[in-house]
């Protein structure tokens, strides 16, 4: 018996207008995923430099909710006005290299050199030349690679720039540090195509290519590289390490107990006021505070729980369209931040101002100052993802016990024994900053030192499940709620789903809470035809988008003039009666003719797993013959094992159905991405 249900209708001859319809609006494809390693999402649009569509929201680099920049100036001008000889460029999307480029600064002072960050996106790369005539100076280059060995969004120009090669870069002395992944083909091409290039322009080479590799331990590589780096800068510039091995700090902290400032954070994104104050234009820096007028559990059954939650947005002038993301500025688990205080015996509620030492830096503050320690650990600061092995490292200087020094050192090191401590200890057993600090009590960290060394809590991404067509006033999501049980016995509690999960509202007047929100624009969109067909594959949450995409095709069916072409869904569950989600709207939508199938998987309910490509493969004459009238394609949810094996089974499809042989079955597929028919939204 086959666990799905399916439309009798046939596929209906689409018009031949529609055959092979050509990818209108975009040829971006829209690519994203997760590094599970640090808890942090990650997303990327790759861009073609000849196509980009209006409306493109570029993403949002790591910290740029951070507060205000000195751009304009120039990084030669401001190195020289105050004597920095060393200047980190980075290039990245999702703050890994952004974060190493602070700490190369930082570092540099060790050696009695002075350092400074830049972003290529804000100075003029052209002035690099100049370098040149500033003594003892270097340049050291922090790069991400994306995409197909593209460079990210923020050092795109500079790479147009080396491209073109007009650049005279003698007497530049420059390293470079290149973060990849060796699972991608194009393992660390950024890195490596700079270091030759840079070398090619005139410059000087002083240290060897790093390479990070993001897949195994990519603060092991760095950490590697940079301890033999720095030796290496001291011998070419004949410098002696200070032997201050001593942390150093970044910013300063004045704790504003006496008299306290007018001007006080409240967990603004950015303006101050921003949240009572509320003015449009809504985005990342400036969200909109969004009532939630429904709040209703999805799963029938189970021990999992899934929210379909509406964000009211009527007099906002947000606008979004189906396949958006609506970001959420969550708050984090009072709890743990109450633990923090008591942990450290500190009290929360002292207000502070973190100001960078360095007073032409860039970033003014890590995040809005002044404010109460309450506010940083509760809206600023992330407490709950695995701490990076040198936030190990700074705050085992303030270990009394000298085990728990110990323990700390040997983790931050970068031995074997090291990294397989830090594997065991923290990622396995997923201790948080709260969890290491328990179980390491003397540790006893003064709080403004660990709000410099945690990183920002980020937005989290939802793909939106309503169709403004239908709902322009609210926007709808699909949301799992992330809870399990570490090795230590301790519950995780993903801090989104578990802060949105008690937000029910009681009734229209009695909205005591708002969620900080935002849309951001994808490519994930339906054809530009209302005639093209489409194929829909999204088990679990990965239905979410589709919901948004069938209410919208319905809405073209009510409307006599349009004609609209098959939709297909591969919907994929544990059991029929646990997680169905949505079940009753679709059986409708399938009555009505919106949808013409769903195929739905139920994975446990039978003795060998069930899944969407196991269903895409039964009905695989019906895929080729919709992929050959011109369909598109989409795929929506787990990135990690889902969208592979799906991406699999359509390449055999072709195979099998098209006559094709590997190669060509996966130059169909780049074409159909190329075309803007084959579009992944994924995450893990
Ligand atoms: C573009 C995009 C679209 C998305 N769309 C949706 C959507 O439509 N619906 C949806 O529900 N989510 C979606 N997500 C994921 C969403 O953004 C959040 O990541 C998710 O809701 C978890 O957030 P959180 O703050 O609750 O958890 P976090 O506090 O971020 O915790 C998540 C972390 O917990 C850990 N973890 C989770 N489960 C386990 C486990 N079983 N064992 C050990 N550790 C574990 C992992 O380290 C994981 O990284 C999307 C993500 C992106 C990037
Ligand atoms: N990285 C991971 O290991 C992992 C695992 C699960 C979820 N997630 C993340 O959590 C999100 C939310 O999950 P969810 O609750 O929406 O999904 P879910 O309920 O965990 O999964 C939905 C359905 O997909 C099935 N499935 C599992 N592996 C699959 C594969 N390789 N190909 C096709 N189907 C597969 C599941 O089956 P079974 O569960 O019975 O195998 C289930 O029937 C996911 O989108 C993903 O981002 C990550
Ligand atoms: C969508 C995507 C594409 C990527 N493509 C590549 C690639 O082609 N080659 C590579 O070496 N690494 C690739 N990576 C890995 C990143 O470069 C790596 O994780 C890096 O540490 C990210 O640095 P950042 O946090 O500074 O952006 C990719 C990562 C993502 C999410
Ligand atoms: C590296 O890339 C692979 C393949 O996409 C992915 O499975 C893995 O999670 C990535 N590593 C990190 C740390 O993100
Ligand atoms: C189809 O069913 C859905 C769900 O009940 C309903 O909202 C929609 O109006 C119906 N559409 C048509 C064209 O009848």
């Amino acid at each position: 018996m086959f666990p799905e249900a399916e439309a009798s209708e046939s596929i209906e001859a689409t018009s031949t207008e529609a055959m092979g319809g050509p990818a209108i609006g975009t040829l971006d494809i829209f690519l994203l995923s997760l590094s599970v390693g640090v808890g942090v999402y990650w997303f990327f649009f790759r861009k073609k430099a000849e196509n980009k569509t209006e409306g493109l929201v570029n993403p949002i680099t790591s910290s740029s909710m951070t507060m205000s920049s000195n751009s304009g100036s120039g990084f030669i001008t401001k190195m020289k006005s105050s004597s920095r000889n060393v200047v980190v460029f980075y290039g990245s999307q999702t703050g890994t290299g952004e974060e190493f480029s602070v700490r190369l600064a930082k570092e540099a002072q060790r050696y009695g050199l002075k350092g400074m960050v830049a972003d290529p996106e804000e100075n003029e790369m052209e002035d690099l030349s100049q370098l040149a005539d500033i003594e003892n100076s270097l340049a050291i280059f922090c790069v991400a690679t994306y995409g197909e060995g593209d460079p990210t969004d923020n050092a795109q120009e500079f790479y147009d720039w080396l491209q073109d090669g007009n650049g005279d870069l003698s007497g530049v002395k420059y390293t470079v540090f290149g973060l990849g992944n060796k699972t991608y083909e194009h393992y660390n091409a950024m890195g490596k195509y700079l270091d030759k290039r840079l070398e090619e322009l005139g410059g000087e080479r002083i240290f060897e290519l790093g390479l990070g590799d993001d897949d195994q331990n990519i603060e092991e590589d760095f950490v590697t590289w940079k301890d033999r780096f720095w030796p290496a800068v001291c011998e070419y510039y004949g410098l002696e390490a200070t032997g201050d091995e001593s942390n150093i700090r970044q910013y300063a902290v004045t704790e504003h107990t006496e008299d306290v400032p007018e001007k006080v954070f409240s967990g603004e994104v950015a303006r101050l006021n921003a949240f009572k104050n509320q003015k449009p234009p809504y985005d990342a820096k400036n969200p909109y505070l969004s009532a939630i007028t429904v709040n209703r559990e999805l799963h029938q059954g189970g021990d999992r729980s899934c929210m379909h939650i509406e964000f009211d947005i009527s007099g906002s002038r947000i606008r979004y369209e189906s396949g958006d993301h609506v970001a959420v500025y969550p708050t984090n688990d009072p709890e743990l931040v109450a633990a923090i205080g008591k942990i450290l015996d500190a009290d929360l509620d002292t207000v502070f101002t973190l100001t960078n030492v360095d007073e032409e830096a860039s970033k003014k503050h890590p995040f809005p100052c002044p404010t109460s320690y309450q506010t940083a650990f509760s809206h600023y600061l992330d407490i709950t993802s695995c701490p990076r092995a040198n936030v190990l490292k700074e705050i085992s200087e303030y270990a009394t016990d000298p085990a728990d020094k110990e323990k700390l050192l040997l983790m931050s090191s970068a031995t074997p024994e090291g990294k397989k401590e830090y594997s065991d200890w923290v990622t396995k057993c997923h201790r948080n900053i709260v969890a290491i600090l328990e179980d390491l009590p003397s540790v006893k960290v003064p709080l403004d030192h660990l709000c410099e060394l945690l990183p920002r809590l980020h937005a989290r991404y939802y793909s939106i499940s309503s169709s403004p067509k239908v709902s322009p006033d609210r926007i709808s999501i699909t949301a799992v709620l992330i809870r399990y049980t570490t090795p230590t016995g301790r519950i995780g509690k993903g801090v989104a789903t578990n802060w949105l999960k008690d937000k029910i509202p009681n009734g229209p007047e009695t909205t005591p809470f708002r969620v900080p929100i935002y849309v951001r624009k994808s490519q994930f969109r339906l054809p530009f035809k209302t005639t093209t067909p489409v194929i829909m594959v999204g088990p679990g949450t990965g239905l979410a988008p589709f919901r948004g995409f069938i209410q919208e095709r319905d809405f073209y069916r009510k409307d006599e003039t349009k004609k609209v072409g098959d939709s297909i869904l591969f919907f994929g569950c544990r059991k029929s009666t646990e997680d169905y989600i949505y079940k009753d709207e679709l059986d409708e939508y399938l009555k009505n003719g919106t949808l013409t199938n769903v195929h739905v998987a139920f994975s446990r309910e039978t003795e060998e797993k069930l899944y969407v490509q196991h269903l895409m493969k039964r009905c695989q004459k019906q895929i080729w013959g919709m992929l050959e009238k011109g369909s598109h394609i989409y795929v929506c949810g787990d990135a990690r094992f889902m969208a592979p094996d799906v991406q699999r089974t359509i390449r055999e499809i072709i195979c099998q159905e098209g006559g094709k042989t590997q190669t060509e079955a996966e130059d169909y597929i780049k074409k159909m991405q190329s075309k803007g028919r084959y579009s992944c939204d994924v995450w893990s």
